[in-house]
């Protein structure tokens, strides 16, 4: 075989993960739980660069000069397979790059998985976890289907709470800015460890969190788990606010969306939001009322698109050649 391409969903966290333990091993400093996003696609081809130890990484169709993130994941994977070959990388997003759409945990997720199919390892799924986590925190829920826990309480571990048939929710993606983000989630999260006041409370407050969205999910008590992930992540945003210097990925379009949220659910529709690390806003939100969130999108100058998700399933290889 010589050449593989698998492809991942990015996923976008409820419980979120905002601050490292251990910044070689990339291990996160607190548990998560995320939902794969069906319609947003990394694509990531693989082969080897026969005779050369160095890798090659094409990002939408551009050569990177950086290497910082792939590389360190290529090296653990090439410990497991005894490659001393550099490795050629193609991946392709078919939505923004680096705009709080997660799309490294994609693109790391579909790049593990071509790895261990290109050298055949077969690798054991906590193999798996480790290998995606080197290159992104978030990267290892990208592995799995459904409602997705990121257990990092002494070993790590990833499982799906739900399938996406258990509970089949819809994902409202509101875009209001695709530029790529000043400060990246890696140099924001070390910010906050070491300079917001409000870090260890954040920190404190995780297990408690994981429990509720947990047993939410696993009830599919659709208010308590929209409470307890709005409750998180606007304690994220306040724990980036509060750090120094200040970051701040919200912007006047984001809370516009918000304050549009609020206004459709005092109107009687259950929907709730999350946001991460740009300013786009993503609603969840039950399948029939999917038309009426999107028609009040629709007409707002402060988003630039809509894009519709499903829960998606897990990274996978879709070509061997
Ligand atoms: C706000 O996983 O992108 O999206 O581990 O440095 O690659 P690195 O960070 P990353 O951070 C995700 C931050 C977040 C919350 C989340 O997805 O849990």
């Amino acid at each position: 075989m010589s050449e593989v391409t698998a492809i991942a969903h990015p996923n976008f966290a409820l419980i979120k993960y905002w601050g490292k333990e251990d910044t070689i091993s990339n291990k996160p400093a607190m548990s998560s739980i995320s939902l794969t996003v069906d319609s947003l696609i990394s694509t990531t081809n693989i082969s080897i660069n026969k005779g050369s130890a160095e890798n090659i990484w094409m990002l939408n169709e551009k050569e990177q000069n950086d290497l910082a993130r792939i590389n360190p994941v290529l090296k653990y994977l090439n410990n497991i397979s005894k490659n001393n070959n550099g490795c050629i990388i193609k991946s392709e997003n078919n939505f923004p790059t680096s705009a709080g759409l997660a799309s490294s945990a994609s693109g790391i997720a579909s790049l593990v998985i071509a790895y261990d199919q290109l050298f055949k390892l077969d690798m054991q799924f906590d193999q798996l976890v480790e290998a995606s986590m080197i290159g992104s925190g978030s990267a290892p829920r990208s592995l799995l289907s459904g409602f997705v826990i990121l257990n990092v309480e002494d070993q790590v571990t990833s499982q799906t709470i739900l399938e996406p048939e258990e509970w089949p929710l819809s994902i409202i993606i509101c875009i209001t800015d695709e530029k790529e983000k000043i400060i990246s989630s890696r140099e924001g999260m070390e910010i906050s460890r070491n300079t917001s006041p409000l870090y260890q409370s954040w920190l404190d407050s995780n297990k408690k969190d994981i429990q509720i969205a947990k047993s939410a999910i696993i009830e599919k008590n659709f208010r308590r788990l929209g409470e307890v992930a709005e409750r998180n992540c606007y304690l994220m945003h306040e724990v980036m606010r509060t750090s120094s210097p200040k970051i701040s990925y919200m912007t006047e379009s984001t809370n516009k969306c918000i304050k549009e949220i609020n206004t459709i659910r005092d109107d009687g529709t259950d929907l709730f939001f999350t946001i991460d690390a740009g300013p786009q806003v993503k609603i969840i939100c039950k399948p029939d009322d999917k038309d009426l969130i999107k028609t009040n999108f629709s007409n707002k100058p402060y988003v630039t698109k809509i894009v519709e998700a499903n829960i998606g399933l897990g990274a996978r290889v879709i070509y061997e050649g």
